[in-house]
């Protein structure tokens, strides 16, 4: 066990490399801006569609000389905050009992580092809370009361996520439910109407995932989310599960995802999306394939069409450390927003696997 010299001795360390690797001091602000000046590094910030305005306030920063875990954390919270994403942080549709429950990840490329939580109640910007467990714990993932009573310790204040329209939205749920929550009757393989609980248009899985690359070629990434809508309390979806929502390895490149989260909870795709861009494919095709596999993957009669194909949705988004960015869906019509630092931030369409019918 450590000493309390040795404990204080690691403290004063860790301090001074937390320090030296986030924090925009004036030093790194000039060394940034020499090598945005003179490096070929090509910073560039990939979101969700609903990333337009966090995408564009994290190449502020990362412009800035700031560090991308700084970027997209600073990029995600205006979206957290915002209690017309319904998707997302403050105003997120809630559990079945009616209350918000929140999951988000990040992690720091060039640490190595990693955290997360889940099942965060009453704190509206869950991406801050799962920084904090990367940089004041031992662990990576912290869940539910735990968590909460973790921000709260670190000076969180409690507030009431459920917003009257978001409150409403459940309550026309609540009084129509019957088929469409989570909870199943025994079924095999063979099973197909069990009913409409996970149809995509009315359960919604929203969800932020944004991954940048700074001028120091570092890379960062997040994703935080309200989880899927109604959902069985304690219910975790990918966001908050390194490997599946959100992966980065400071070598290569970043991924994570937005949609049903328990398709990817079973293929740990972001994890896969890295590995395929450090053999060779491009961000984009590398989310194709992670696509391809859930596809594979996905055999319950239930989560299926009459073609076959998942009757679910899945995107992925990618950046590479060359600066390449792309993204991908099981089903055409996603979008991705991207800001590569040389104009405002545009959404790009996904690659995709299967054509959805024109309705
Ligand atoms: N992808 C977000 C979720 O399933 O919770």
């Amino acid at each position: 066990m450590n000493s309390p010299m040795k404990r204080r001795d690691f403290l004063k360390t860790a301090a001074a490399v937390g320090a030296g690797t986030i924090a925009g001091s004036a030093e790194l602000l000039a060394e940034a801006g020499r090598l945005g000046a003179h490096s070929a590094i090509r910073p560039v910030v990939i979101a969700s569609s609903n990333g337009l305005k966090a995408t564009a306030k994290a190449m502020e920063i990362i412009r800035a000389g700031g560090d991308a875990l700084d970027a997209v954390i600073a990029g995600v919270n205006i979206v957290e905050d915002d209690p017309t994403d319904m998707s997302v942080g403050y105003g997120g549709l809630p559990n079945e009992d009616g209350v918000v429950e929140l999951d988000s990840s990040v992690m720091h490329g060039p640490t190595g580092r990693g955290g997360a939580v889940a099942s965060l109640r009453n704190i509206k910007n869950p991406s801050k809370v799962a920084r904090l467990v990367m940089e004041r714990t031992d662990h990576v993932l912290i869940v539910g009361e735990g968590a909460l009573r973790f921000a709260k310790a670190h000076g969180f204040k409690e507030e009431d996520l459920l917003t009257d329209a978001a409150r409403e939205v459940w309550l026309k749920w609540k009084e129509n439910s019957s088929t469409k929550d989570d909870w199943l009757p025994p079924h095999d393989m063979d099973t197909r109407d069990i009913g409409e609980s996970l149809k995509e248009f009315f359960r919604t899985t929203g969800t932020i995932n944004c991954n940048g690359l700074d001028l120091r070629g570092n890379i960062s990434g997040v994703t935080t989310t309200s989880g899927l809508a109604f959902k069985i309390p304690g219910r975790v979806g990918d966001s908050p599960i390194l490997g599946a929502g959100l992966y980065v390895d400071n070598t290569v490149g970043a991924a994570g995802s937005t949609g049903r989260g328990e398709a990817n909870l079973l293929s740990c795709s972001s994890v896969m999306i890295v590995e395929y861009m450090r053999a060779g494919k491009s961000p984009e095709e590398a989310c194709l394939q992670a696509c391809k596999r859930i596809a594979e993957q996905t055999k319950m009669k239930r989560l299926l069409d009459d073609n076959g194909r998942p009757n679910f949705n899945v995107n992925f988004y990618a950046i590479n450390k060359k600066g390449e960015y792309g993204g991908a869906s099981i089903w055409s019509g996603s979008q991705y927003a991207v800001n590569t630092g040389e104009a405002e931030s545009r959404r790009m369409e996904c690659a995709y696997l299967y054509k959805r019918a024109e309705r």
